[in-house]
């Protein structure tokens, strides 16, 4: 890609998940232009690794990591806290940290887990760093959604977005994913003229460890599939970077650099209704 980029060198990129996969590639791909990039790890042991690993790979030595477990609301108060005493910028705060669940689990907080990780964790840790980000701009959050193809019928089911009741893989799976993208799309509108701008985008089919909690019959079939998997992500790269895309805000591209107009599919008021839902929940 030969888009014109920001003044990256001089810029500070916060990534979730930036130990493995999509996170990964994305801070591996930003160090490669030369950029700062910090990484939220709930491990010393991978976070080291993973910087020992970026730098290696793009010769960039300037990479940070900062400590959190982003299914802990406790946790991502501290580590914005952290961050903010560390730092006294924030450009791009990339929300690419995932899990999937294959049973029913509760955080320490009383939370399904599935929905701490996926969605409530960028709510939370965004919403703790709009004052640095707003300080800081133009800056940018960037939010990992799902293929588009399986985005058709977004249906979140809020009266039961925990699934209390009856608990199903792959539909928390697709309702997490939905309702993180709901999340960036509304993030937009109340971001409108503050010079901080929220997209979502599809990585593309990116060389993962999301199989880690599976039953181990899926396990086994993950080194296959990372097989086909590619290790970069070019799309979270361009629109943590891109100059030409400074302005654009509640938008949705696929790993080809498309717009896809998703936002269309959420029924109206369901942005509102995610955010009440989410601040309810915020007691930590
Ligand atoms: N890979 C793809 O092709 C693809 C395509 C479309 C969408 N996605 C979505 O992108 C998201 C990330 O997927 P991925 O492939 O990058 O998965 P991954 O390789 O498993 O990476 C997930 C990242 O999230 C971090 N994470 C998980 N739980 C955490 C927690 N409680 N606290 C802090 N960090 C936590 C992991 O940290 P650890 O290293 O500590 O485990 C890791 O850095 C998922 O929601 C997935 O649905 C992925």
């Amino acid at each position: 890609m030969n888009e014109t980029r920001t003044d990256i060198e001089n810029r500070v990129f916060l990534i979730s998940g930036g130990t493995s996969g999509v996170g990964k590639a994305i801070a591996t791909g930003l160090a490669r232009l030369g950029a700062k990039v910090v990484i939220i790890s709930r491990s010393a042991e991978r976070g080291q690794a993973a910087l020992k690993d970026i730098s290696e790979a793009t010769g960039n030595n300037r990479g940070d990591w900062v400590a959190a477990d982003l299914s802990l609301q406790s946790s991502i108060r501290e580590v914005s806290d952290v961050y903010k005493r560390k730092y006294d910028q924030l450009h791009v705060l990339i929300n690419a940290c995932g899990a999937v669940y294959f049973k029913k689990e509760l955080t320490a907080e009383g939370i399904d887990r599935m929905f701490a990780v996926n969605v409530h964790s960028h709510y939370l840790l965004t919403n703790q760093l709009l004052d640095i980000l707003q300080e800081s701009g133009p800056a940018r959050v960037i939010t990992v959604s799902g293929n588009p193809r399986f985005m058709k019928n977004p249906i979140i089911n809020f009266d039961d977005i925990q699934m209390e009741h009856q608990y199903n893989t792959m539909r928390a799976t697709s309702q997490s994913l939905f309702a993180r993208t709901l999340f960036a799309f509304e993030l937009a509108k109340r971001l409108e003229g503050t010079g901080v701008t929220s997209n979502a985008f599809y990585p593309g089919f990116v060389k993962s460890n999301l199989a880690r909690n599976a039953p181990w019959y899926l396990r086994v079939a993950a080194p296959l599939m990372n097989a086909s998997a590619k290790q970069k992500c070019e799309i979270g790269v361009y629109l943590a970077s891109a100059k030409e895309i400074e302005r654009a805000n509640g938008v949705f591209f696929d790993d080809k650099k498309q717009i896809v107009p998703i936002h269309t599919k959420f029924e109206d008021g369901a942005g509102k209704k995610l955010w009440t839902l989410c601040e309810g929940l915020t007691n930590y």
